[in-house]
C-alpha cells in the first residue's frame, strides 16, 4: 500500500499535546486528512534534547555529537512532505524547548539546502508577541529545507480560551488546504528579501571562516553550487521585463499635449469633459464600441494605421475592432487578423471610463481591465477619439 504523504509538526509547548498550540496544530488535521495527507506531531517536551554547547563541531564536520532525540527529529522533518514549527510565546520569543532544538540544528542553519517544500509557523501567546515569534519561526523553516505558506497566529491565556476561536479554526482550514496544495502542485512562493539576506550573509561568513571552523558548511555551499549566484541557490529568475522601451517617453509627450490641448480649450472659454462623444447616449458597450468612429480625431491619427480589439466580458460577450487606416476609423464585429492592441475588458468597466465615471489609466493599474500588444496605442486613444 502507497504511504500517504506526511507533515511533520514539531510543538515547542511544555504543554506538549494538552496545550494551546498541539490544540492549534490539531485544528490542521481535519482539511490535512481531506486531502489525503498524515500529520505527524513530535513534543519536545517529551523528548531529551540537551543544550546546544556552542562546540562549533556541526559546522566543521557536518553533525552534531551528541547523541539524543535530536537527530530523529531532524531526520523526520528532513524526510516530510512539509513542516509545520510551532511554538507559544515565552517572553516575547519562543519557548526553551524550541529553543534549544533550534541551537541543536545549527549544522542544518548554515547550510540551505536544495528543497523548497512547503511549511507553517504557528504561534500563541496571551496577548503579546505572537505574530513576532509566528514570523521566526517562518524564517527558521529554511533550516530544514522549506518556505512558509503562511503563518496561524492566536491569543488564549486559558487552555483553548483562544480569542475567536471559529476564526483561528477557519484560518487553520485555509492554511492546511494552502499547504496540501502547495504540495501537491509543487508550487514554491517567490523568493523574499529574507532569502536574499541569508543568502548574502550567510554566503560570506561561510567563505571567510572555511579554513577555521566552517569547513564542512564550505564544502556544501561548493557542491551545491551556491556560490554561483542567488539564481542558483533560490532556483528562480527574474521574469523577462515587460517594458516597452518607448512607451514612457510616449506617455510623458501624450501627458504634456493633453495638458496644452486643455490650455488652449480653458483660454477658449471651454470645458471639455474626459469622456467619449455618445458614451453617454450607448446603452451597451457594443453600441459604444460601434459609435467611437463618430468621436474619431483624423487630425490626431495622421500617418497611423493600426488595430484596436476588444474582448469584452460580464454582462456582454463578444469580441469586436476598430481599423484605423488612412485618416478614418471603422468599427467590425469579431475578432482581427492582426490586432496591434488588444483590450480584455468587462464592458461595464469600459463603459464607465468613456463616460468618465473612473479613470483609464486608473482601472488599468488596478487591474480592472488587461491589455496586450503596442501600449502605445493604449496612450493615444484619449486623443483619436476626443472629437
Ligand atoms: C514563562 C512564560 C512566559 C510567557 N510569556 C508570554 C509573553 O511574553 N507574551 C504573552 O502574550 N504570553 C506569554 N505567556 C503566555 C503563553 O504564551 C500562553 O499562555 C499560551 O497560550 C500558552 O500556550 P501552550 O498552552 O501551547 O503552552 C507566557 C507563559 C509562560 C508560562
Amino acid at each position: 500500500m502507497d504511504q500517504k504523504p506526511t507533515i511533520v509538526a514539531v510543538n515547542g509547548s511544555p504543554h506538549g499535546g494538552i496545550g494551546n498550540t498541539s490544540q492549534m496544530i490539531g485544528m490542521l488535521r481535519p482539511t490535512l486528512t481531506q486531502e489525503g495527507f498524515d500529520l505527524e506531531i513530535i513534543n519536545l517536551a517529551e523528548l531529551d534534547i540537551q543544550y546546544c554547547t556552542g562546540c562549533a563541531f556541526c559546522m566543521e564536520k557536518g553533525k552534531c555529537w551528541i547523541d539524543d532525540d535530536h537527530r530523529g527529529v531532524t531526520e523526520r522533518l528532513l524526510a516530510a512532505q512539509g513542516i509545520v514549527l510551532a511554538s507559544p510565546v515565552y517572553f516575547f520569543s519562543v519557548t526553551g524547548q524550541m529553543k534549544t532544538f533550534l541551537d541543536r540544528s545549527l549544522a542544518f542553519g548554515h547550510k540551505p539546502r536544495s528543497t523548497w517544500k512547503p511549511g507553517l509557523a504557528i504561534s500563541v501567546s496571551a496577548g503579546l508577541g505572537e505574530t513576532d515569534v509566528a514570523s521566526y519561526l517562518g524564517f527558521l523553516l529554511r533550516t530544514f529545507g522549506a518556505f512558509p505558506v503562511g503563518a496561524l497566529t492566536a491569543m488564549a491565556v486559558q487552555p483553548g480560551g483562544f480569542w475567536g476561536k471559529e476564526a483561528i479554526e477557519a484560518r487553520a482550514a485555509d492554511l492546511a488546504r494552502d499547504l496540501a496544495r502547495a504540495i501537491m502542485e509543487n508550487r514554491r512562493y517567490p523568493a523574499t528579501d529574507r532569502d536574499l539576506r541569508y543568502y548574502q550573509f550567510m554566503g560570506d561568513l561561510v567563505r571567510s571562516q572555511k579554513d577555521t571552523v566552517m569547513g564542512h558548511d564550505f564544502r556544501h555551499w561548493q557542491e551545491h553550487g551556491f556560490y554561483e549566484g542567488f539564481q542558483a541557490y533560490i532556483q528562480q529568475r527574474p521574469a523577462e521585463s515587460t517594458r516597452d522601451p518607448g512607451m514612457r517617453e510616449a506617455w510623458i509627450k501624450d501627458m504634456i499635449e493633453q495638458q496644452k490641448e486643455k490650455k488652449k480649450t480653458q483660454a477658449g472659454g471651454e470645458t471639455r469633459k474626459a469622456r467619449a462623444p455618445g458614451a453617454i447616449a450607448a446603452k451597451t458597450c457594443r453600441e459604444l464600441l460601434a459609435m467611437m468612429p463618430l468621436a474619431f480625431n483624423a487630425a490626431a491619427a495622421e500617418g497611423l494605421s493600426a488595430v484596436y480589439q476588444f474582448e469584452v466580458q460580464g454582462d456582454e460577450t463578444f469580441v469586436a475592432h476598430l481599423r484605423i487606416s488612412e485618416g478614418a476609423c471603422t468599427f467590425h464585429e469579431g475578432p482581427a487578423d492582426k490586432p496591434n492592441l488588444t483590450i480584455k475588458t468587462p464592458a461595464d468597466v469600459w463603459l464607465k471610463i468613456s463616460r468618465g465615471e473612473i479613470s483609464g489609466p486608473q482601472a488599468f493599474l488596478d487591474g480592472r481591465y488587461k491589455v496586450e500588444g503596442d501600449m502605445n496605442l493604449l496612450l493615444k486613444m484619449n486623443r483619436l477619439f476626443s472629437r
